[in-house]
C-alpha cells in the first residue's frame, strides 16, 4: 500500500544534502533523531526552568563526532517550541567568551545574528524581537488606558536596575521613537546596537545618544539584559548555545585560557544560583575540554570541583542531575534505526521506494563494522554520509543492486583534526607563555 509522503520534499532534501556533507541538518532533523531520550529529558526540564523565570547552565560532553552538535541544534528546537528566544554560536579564535581585542564583542554579535525564535528559526530575528517588544507594550497601553510612551517606559526601567540597562532602554526607547516618526535608519541603527555591532563609543553616540556599547568585558551582562527584554516582549526567556568549547582549550596563551574559564566559572555560578531571570546556558565540548587537567577546565581549580563527574555514573549508571550531560556514543541499535529512518526519508515516506531491504541495512552495517570496528555506529558521521551517498547511486541507477554496491562501500574511520594550539596576537601581554604543546602523548 502506498501511504501519502508524510515528508516534505523540502525537508527530505535539507537531510539528504546535509548528511552527506556530513552537517547536521538545519531543517527537518526530527525526521533522523533517534536516542537520547534521557538527556533530552534532562534539557527539557532545564528549558522548563528558564521559561518559569529561573536559569539553567549545562556542558554537553562528547567525543568527536558523537552528536553534540546535532544534540545541541535539537534542543534548541525544543526552545523555540517552548517560546524561548535562541542565539547560538561556535567558539572559534576570533570569537571567545572572554577577550581584550574584541573577540567576545564578536562572539556576541554572531549570538545575535543567529537570534532565532519559533517564526524565524534561522536566525535574524532580534528585529522581530524589538518590534514585539514595542507592540506588546503598545496593546497595554491601549488596555490600561494610559500613553505609549509610560508603558514603554515602565518596562525599560525595569531594564535600567541592571548592569548596562541603561544605555540598553535608551537604545529600545530610540527604537520606539523611530517606530512613532517611521524614522528607518535610527530603527536599523538600534538593531544594530543591540546586536553589539557598534565598534566605538563615538559612532553610538552620534546614531542613537548613548555613550556606552556592547563591549568585550559587558558581554554577559548583556546576554542577562536580552534575557530580561525577551520575556518583556512576550518570549519565555533566552537560551544561548555556545557549541565548539574547544577552541577556548587551544588557546596558547595560559592567561586567556584562564580568562576565559573563569568567565565560565562567573556564569555557572550565577546560573546554580539561579540569579539570572530567565537565561540558560547550553555548551558543547570534547573530553580533553572538560578534564585535561593542564589544560581543560579541570585545570582551572574552582571548575573542577564544581564539574567532577558523579563518580557513581558511568557504565550504565547515568546522572543527569549535574551540569555535564556526557552523550555516550549512539549503539548499534540507534544506528539501525537512524539508517531505517534515513531509507525512509530517501523514499519521501514511501515504503514502495525503499531502495533496500532491511537485510541491506544490516549488510551495510557488517560491512562498516568489518572496516572500521566500533566507531561506525559511535562517531556515525561517514557511516551516515556514505549510506546516504549509496542510496544516491542505487537511485540513480536502477539495474544495480544493493549487493553488488554495498561492499564497495569506502569507509575510514574519523579522526578529529590535530588539536593545536592557537596563538594569540592580542593577549601576548597575559601573565604566562605559549605551553609547550604534550598533545601528542594526552590520552583520557
Ligand atoms: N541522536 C542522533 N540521531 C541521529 N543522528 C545523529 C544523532 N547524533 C549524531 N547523529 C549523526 O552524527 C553526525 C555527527 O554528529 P555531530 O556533528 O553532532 O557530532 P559532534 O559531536 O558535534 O562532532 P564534532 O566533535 O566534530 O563537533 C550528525 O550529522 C548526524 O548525522
Ligand atoms: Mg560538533
Amino acid at each position: 500500500m502506498t501511504r501519502p509522503s508524510a515528508i516534505r520534499p523540502r525537508d527530505r532534501d535539507a537531510v539528504l544534502q546535509s548528511l552527506r556533507a556530513g552537517v547536521v541538518p538545519r531543517r527537518g532533523q526530527h525526521l533522523v533523531q533517534v536516542g537520547r531520550s534521557q538527556e533530552v529529558s534532562a534539557l527539557i526540564s532545564d528549558i522548563a526552568r528558564i521559561a518559569d523565570g529561573g536559569a539553567a547552565f549545562r556542558l554537553v560532553i562528547g567525543e568527536y563526532g558523537a552528536g553534540k552538535t546535532f544534540f545541541l541544534h535539537l534542543v534548541r528546537l525544543i526552545a523555540l517550541q517552548k517560546r524561548l528566544v535562541t542565539v547560538h554560536a561556535d567558539l572559534a579564535p576570533d570569537r571567545r567568551l572572554h577577550a581584550t581585542g574584541g573577540q567576545a564583542r564578536s562572539l556576541y554579535s554572531e549570538l545575535m545574528r543567529n537570534a532565532a525564535t519559533r517564526s524565524k528559526p534561522d536566525g535574524g530575528a532580534i528585529a522581530g524581537v524589538v518590534e514585539r517588544f514595542v507592540s506588546s507594550a503598545l496593546q497595554e497601553a491601549r488596555e490600561s488606558e494610559t500613553t505609549p510612551q509610560s508603558a514603554i517606559r515602565s518596562r525599560l526601567d525595569a531594564l535600567s536596575d541592571f548592569t548596562g540597562g541603561y544605555a540598553f532602554a535608551e537604545v529600545v526607547a530610540a527604537y520606539w521613537r523611530g517606530h512613532d516618526s517611521g524614522d528607518e535608519q535610527i530603527k536599523s541603527d538600534a538593531i544594530r546596537w543591540l546586536r553589539g555591532e557598534f565598534a566605538t563609543k563615538t559612532d553610538a553616540r552620534a546614531a542613537l545618544g548613548v555613550r556606552t556599547i556592547v563591549t568585550d568585558a559587558s558581554v554577559y551582562d548583556h546576554l542577562k539584559l536580552m534575557a530580561l527584554f525577551v520575556r518583556q516582549a512576550g518570549y519565555h526567556g533566552l537560551l544561548v548555545c555556545l557549541d565548539e568549547m574547544v577552541n577556548l582549550y587551544k588557546l596558547a596563551h595560559t592567561g586567556a585560557r584562564k580568562a576565559n574559564y573563569e568567565q565560565i566559572l562567573r556564569v555557572l555560578n550565577d546560573c546554580l544560583q539561579g540569579t539570572p531571570e530567565g537565561l540558560g546556558f547550553v555548551l558543547g565540548g570534547t573530553p580533553e575540554f572538560l578534564m585535561d587537567p593542564r589544560k581543560g577546565l579541570y585545570s582551572y581549580e574552582a571548575l573542577q570541583t564544581r564539574l567532577a563527574v558523579n563518580t557513581f555514573a558511568g557504565d550504565g549508571v547515568v546522572d543527569f542531575t549535574g551540569p555535564v550531560i556526557s552523550l555516550g556514543g549512539l549503539t548499534p541499535e540507534d544506528l539501525y534505526l537512524l539508517l531505517t529512518k534515513i531509507r525512509h526519508v530517501h523514499a519521501a515516506g514511501d515504503e514502495e521506494k525503499y531502495l533496500l531491504p532491511d537485510d541491506g541495512l544490516r549488510a551495510f552495517m557488517r560491512h562498516c563494522s568489518e572496516r572500521i570496528g566500533d566507531s561506525y555506529f559511535r562517531t556515525p558521521r561517514s557511516t551516515v554520509k556514505q549510506f546516504a551517498d549509496l542510496l544516491a547511486v542505487l537511485d540513480q541507477n536502477p539495474g544495480m543492486t544493493w549487493e553488488s554496491q554495498v561492499s564497495r562501500v569506502e569507509i575510514a574511520e574519523e579522526r578529529n583534526p590535530d588539536l593545536a594550539p592557537i596563538e594569540d596576537d592580542d593577549e601576548a601581554t597575559d601573565s604566562g607563555g605559549p605551553d609547550d604543546d604534550g598533545l601528542a602523548s594526552f590520552r583520557l
